[in-house]
């Protein structure tokens, strides 16, 4: 098949008709190479793969070990802080969820259950409401997905670098630290936090992705408490593990820094948060009560206006699914589908104009 990408100012056609792969010691070939392999990358491809694409996705670290796995994974579709233009993506996201974790069960053998079906809404008037709204373990849900896309033909490099992306008559070349050269006909850049960076040294228009550091704890369900509910506030969550090997514990979270690249954990701000949250549910409040499991912080991806950047970039071939900000782990399923359909040319099902990385582009 051969499409016109409808989402781009310029005609572009992506193809796959290869499924290549074609290995040889220092060449080979993917119909899309993808930057990043965390969540939102993996879930682009697995998704481009079961549409038939041969797909190589690159890592600078290890997979899923970054913003992924530091999530609380509310499926906050529903949350009325949210800016509105993220309601689209979320809302078909959140419909998607159950397919996209029966497609990682299929492949892996690994069920992944949703923690908890309702999450209660401190109001800023002072009330609550409760909204439909599930969560899932990150760690779970990853550890699956990885296992999902080791059991497909999928190409994972980690510790690699991109060292060029060059144009060619048939698509590009994506040369790697490892000396390997891929000939590829799309490049999706879907680096997190890193995608900035990553896009800068291959691309005169790299988008605004800037880590957002979040810090958080996870502390023991207090005894008086059996908890099976989101509490969230527009300044603090509080998200109980109910199954699996975090069962009985709730995450507390989460700080929101410009703190670069930096991760370290302040015992000052984990007394902050478990203030906060004993606002919601006084019992938190003591560490007797509620005792610290663990502590970490992650770096969420974010754009100076808090939205995705989903779609063609200006260089012909190349596509951004970045800057999921506070919400990757809802909409990586929506982001996966939509970036496949722009990538192959197809209509849309939903309205992304607002996610468009052209409102960044400098020319
Ligand atoms: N997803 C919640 C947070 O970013 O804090």
């Amino acid at each position: 098949m051969i499409a016109k990408n409808s989402n781009s100012n310029r005609s572009q056609t992506v193809e796959f008709a290869s499924n290549v792969s074609s290995n040889s010691a220092l060449n080979s070939a993917a119909d899309v190479v993808i930057v990043g392999a965390g969540l939102i990358g993996l879930a682009i491809a697995l998704e481009l793969h079961d549409r038939g694409a041969s797909v190589t996705v690159i890592d600078h670290g290890r997979s899923l070990t970054k913003a992924s796995t530091a999530a609380a994974g509310m499926l906050a579709a529903e949350d009325p802080f949210n800016p509105p233009a993220l309601a689209p993506l979320s809302k078909l996201s959140a419909l998607r969820y159950p397919a996209f974790l029966r497609r990682i069960e299929a492949l892996s053998g690994v069920a992944v259950p949703f923690q908890t079906d309702t999450t209660v809404q401190y109001m800023a008037d002072g009330t609550t409401t409760r909204l439909a709204e599930h969560s899932i373990d990150p760690r779970q849900l990853t550890a699956a997905l990885l296992a999902a896309v080791r059991a497909t033909p999928i190409r994972l490099l980690e510790e690699t670098q991109i060292v060029a992306v060059d144009d060619t008559p048939h698509g590009m070349q994506v040369r790697l630290s490892t000396g390997i050269a891929i000939a590829s006909r799309a490049v999706v850049y879907a680096a997190g936090a890193w995608t900035s960076e990553v896009m800068t040294a291959f691309h005169s228009n790299p988008v605004p992705v800037a880590p957002r550091k979040g810090q958080m704890l996870r502390v023991r369900l207090p005894a008086t408490l059996a908890l099976n509910e989101v509490h969230r506030s527009e300044r603090i969550y509080i998200v109980p593990r109910t199954l699996g090997p975090q069962a009985g514990t709730a995450l507390i979270g989460a700080t929101v820094e410009n703190a670069g690249f930096d991760t370290t954990v302040r015992s000052g701000d984990l007394d902050s948060l478990r203030a906060l949250a004993a606002e919601l549910l006084p019992a938190f409040s003591s560490a007797a009560e509620a005792p610290l499991v663990e502590s970490w912080a992650g770096l969420r991806p974010a754009t100076p206006d808090g939205l995705p950047v989903l779609g063609a970039s200006a260089r012909a071939g190349q596509f951004i699914a970045s800057g999921h900000y506070r919400n990757g782990i809802l909409q990586a399923p929506a982001t996966a589908v939509v970036l496949a359909d722009i990538i192959e040319g197809k209509p849309l099902s939903l309205d992304i104009f607002a996610l468009s990385p052209q409102r960044f582009a400098r020319n």
